[in-house]
């Protein structure tokens, strides 16, 4: 483990591939990982349950990430929805900076990492694919769980997360100028795994890590 921080910063919209390119490239390089997204899902039950979004996100615990229900359809959609609040955003952003900067090095996966969060990152990555494929991909996920939904109806569940990610006026979805862009649509996992460790490893050859 390098003592120097280093930071991995990825973006990118749902079901691209984001969550298992970090964490194997949390597992190659030894770095912790964060999944941002959780974040917002964990104040997005707590509004579920009744709770004011502003409230949830400047009191949320860690233990709220362990919640089960956060992988839900449901979930991820309060989660968008709350998201789209500066208010919320600000509260968490510290948490995020702090763990940018952890000695060891840190890979933070989210949707504006590399653009708000921590456009520091030394390596930067924009992982996307086509909203047919990341939908195929959820919609076979859910189903392996249980989950009843229809193919038509992840791939609308997908469109209006991108819609609402994309078009908000605070920290939209979009590739950050420096990051690498991964279109994962015709990759295997191994092939983007591939493709996402060896431009990590390219920007730490340029800093001599
Ligand atoms: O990545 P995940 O699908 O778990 O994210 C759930 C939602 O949280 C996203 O659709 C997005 O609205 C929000 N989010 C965000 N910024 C991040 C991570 C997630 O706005 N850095």
């Amino acid at each position: 483990m390098s003592p120097v921080p280093f930071t991995v910063a990825i973006d990118g919209p749902a079901a691209a591939g984001k969550g298992t390119i970090s964490r194997a490239i949390a597992a190659h390089f030894g770095f912790a990982h964060l999944d941002t997204g959780l974040l917002y899902r964990a104040v997005g039950a707590c509004v579920m349950d009744g709770a004011d979004p502003i409230e949830a996100a400047q009191s949320l615990q860690p233990d709220a990430l362990e919640d089960g229900r956060l992988r839900t359809a449901e979930v991820a959609q309060a989660a968008s929805r709350v998201a789209v609040i500066p208010e919320v955003r600000a509260a968490l952003l510290d948490f995020q900076r702090d763990f940018a900067r952890r000695p060891g090095g840190a890979v933070l996966d989210g949707r504006d990492i590399c653009t708000v969060i921590y456009p520091q990152a030394e390596a930067q990555l924009f992982v996307t694919a086509s909203a047919e494929v990341r939908a195929e991909r959820r919609w076979k996920e859910l189903s392996a769980k249980g989950g009843g939904r229809t193919l038509e109806q992840v791939l609308e569940d997908v469109r209006v997360r991108d819609a609402r990610d994309s078009e908000r006026d605070t920290a939209p979805m979009k590739p950050a100028a420096g990051a690498r862009v991964i279109d994962t649509s015709d990759m295997t996992i191994d092939e983007a795994v591939t493709a996402a460790v060896s431009h990590v490893e390219a920007c730490r050859s340029a800093r001599q890590l």
